[in-house]
């Protein structure tokens, strides 16, 4: 099967992870982020669904990400959960994503609590890169990152996740907007990514090839050159268009 795109560190392909996985390679290590079967959808403080285009493809199921994670019993992986459907198998360690304030929960009205922290599950990592470290892992949830997926994951808490692990290819069956590989790719791993929505796959595609982030990103200004207008740093909404 012909990449998406493809350069030295990464591929991407487009399409139903369930067909292309037969064909890829053996991986060193399997970090994704599926869709959590919990139909995401954003609401307003009132409770009400608001209009804002918050959905993630499959997100009606946990099965297909169930499936894949079945699939790769075999091999070390790292995957976000929602802790209140977590993944079924056997499991080694469970960290907590701590989001920091603002996050979590939005206007549900069954959410007493704001729930700032999700769950992240590990499985047979092999030997560890580094010293132990707490199992709370702190990095904000809003972050000062261009959104680009309406679950987006921080490239800094996914580059520590990648750095801890002795691992030289890394996939991501559930790639959206490619975050997986942009970290990989930034501490010289390899990594193969994909996705189901076209959309994601090409604005992954253009992140791979930011291989030095424009100095507006780093200031916060939060534009990144070709993948879209620019923002205030006050809007957190996602930049995507439907
Ligand atoms: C939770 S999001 C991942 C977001 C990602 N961590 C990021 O930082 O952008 C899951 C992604 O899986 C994709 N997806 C859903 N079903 C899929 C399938 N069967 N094969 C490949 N991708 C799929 C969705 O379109 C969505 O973009």
């Amino acid at each position: 099967m012909k990449p998406y795109f493809q350069d030295d560190a990464v591929q991407i392909y487009l399409g139903d992870c369930r067909d292309i996985l037969p064909s890829l390679p053996k991986v060193d290590l399997v970090l994704t982020d599926p869709p959590y079967g919990i139909a995401l959808a954003n609401h307003d403080p009132n409770g009400r669904r608001s209009n804002r285009p918050y959905t993630v493809k499959n997100d009606d199921t946990s099965q297909i990400g169930q499936e894949i994670l079945d699939y790769y019993t075999a091999t070390p992986t790292i995957s976000f959960a929602c802790p209140e459907k977590q993944w079924g198998g056997n499991w080694n360690q469970y960290l907590v994503w701590d989001k920091g304030g603002g996050t979590g929960g939005g206007g549900e009205p069954t959410m007493y609590w704001y729930r700032t922290w999700e769950l992240i599950q590990v499985r047979s990592l092999g030997r560890l890169n580094g010293q132990r470290d707490s199992a709370v892992l702190h990095y904000s949830g809003r972050g000062n990152e261009l959104l680009l997926h309406p679950t987006q994951k921080p490239e800094e808490l996914i580059s520590y996740l990648i750095s801890k692990v002795v691992a030289n290819l890394i996939l991501d069956p559930f790639m959206g907007s490619g975050t997986t590989l942009r970290a990989a790719k930034n501490l010289g791993r390899k990594a193969i990514g994909i996705e189901i929505e076209e959309r994601y796959a090409e604005i992954a595609a253009r992140r791979m090839q930011q291989s030095v982030l424009p100095l507006e990103y780093e200031n916060k200004g939060r534009t990144l050159e070709g993948l879209g207008s620019k923002k205030s740093s006050a809007d957190n909404s996602p930049m995507f268009n439907l």
